[in-house]
């Protein structure tokens, strides 16, 4: 696992940016697994500054979105259709037909689950999965548990996620109740993952995600076990683990 220290947000994307963009010049067609959250948007401004100015080209990406939320449809202003769209998409050149988010409207979740991950498996897996953190180290909607989960799914949101979430909407109660995730195997079959994290309030859970034990408590200690990981993160997320570095 590297940690790729960052002095701040804008340099945690930066640096972020710069891998993503390398592997897209590496891999034109790349199949990028992508994150929505407060943690990525600089990370897509930056790469809408590169694409506009021709440093990099998304025309045979394909990219499968880690969650959505169950029950929203696309043109909802909270889906993560609606936030991928007005953040990166609608600026850059991905294929319309190769962009991929679980399908919120279609509420037969097994059937849409199934087809999610088959979808990815069609597409030939992920090369670059970006993964933000939650403050109880949830990744993607991987919430903390007694065991890691598998493939793509449907799951309860947990109080303190609904809490999290809730500036986005008008008030706690319009916060869907559940949303459709990859999996825990799912996103450590990524060949490459990088996730980025910032600020003083995820300190904590940055210590105990990738310095402490393994444990679904802490969901993002997974990535502890992928052989190809990088997180980068400033140094207010780091400010506990100075004594470690
Ligand atoms: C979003 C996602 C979530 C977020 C996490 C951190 O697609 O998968 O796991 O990455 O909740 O959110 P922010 O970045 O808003 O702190």
């Amino acid at each position: 696992m590297k940690i790729i220290r960052a002095k701040d947000y804008n340099d945690m994307s930066r640096k972020a940016a710069n891998i993503i963009s390398a592997q897209v010049i590496l891999k034109p067609e790349s199949v990028l697994g992508l994150a929505t959250g407060s943690s990525p948007i600089g990370i897509y401004e930056q790469l809408i500054k590169w694409y506009h100015k021709g440093d990099v080209d998304f025309g045979a990406c394909t990219t499968f979105n880690l969650d959505e939320y169950r029950g929203l449809t696309p043109d909802h202003d909270q889906s993560y259709h609606y936030f991928m769209h007005k953040n990166f998409f609608d600026a850059v050149n991905v294929p319309d037909e190769r962009i991929n988010l679980p399908d919120g409207a279609q509420l037969d979740a097994e059937r849409e689950c199934r087809r999610y991950d088959a979808a990815i498996r069609a597409a030939g897996g992920i090369d670059l999965q970006l993964l933000g953190m939650g403050l109880n180290g949830h990744i993607g909607f991987n919430e903390p548990d007694e065991y890691f989960s598998k493939g793509t799914h449907c799951v309860n949101l947990t109080e303190s996620t609904i809490e999290a979430n809730k500036r986005f909407f008008a008030s706690a109660d319009d916060v869907p109740r559940q949303a459709y995730t990859m999996g825990v195997q799912t996103i450590m079959l990524a060949r490459r993952i990088v996730l980025v994290v910032s600020g003083e309030n995820k300190a904590k859970t940055v210590r105990e995600a990738f310095f402490g034990p393994v444990t679904p408590r802490v969901p993002a200690s997974i990535l502890q076990l992928h052989t190809d990981v990088s997180i980068v993160a400033d140094e207010a997320a780091l400010s506990l683990c100075t004594d470690l570095l």
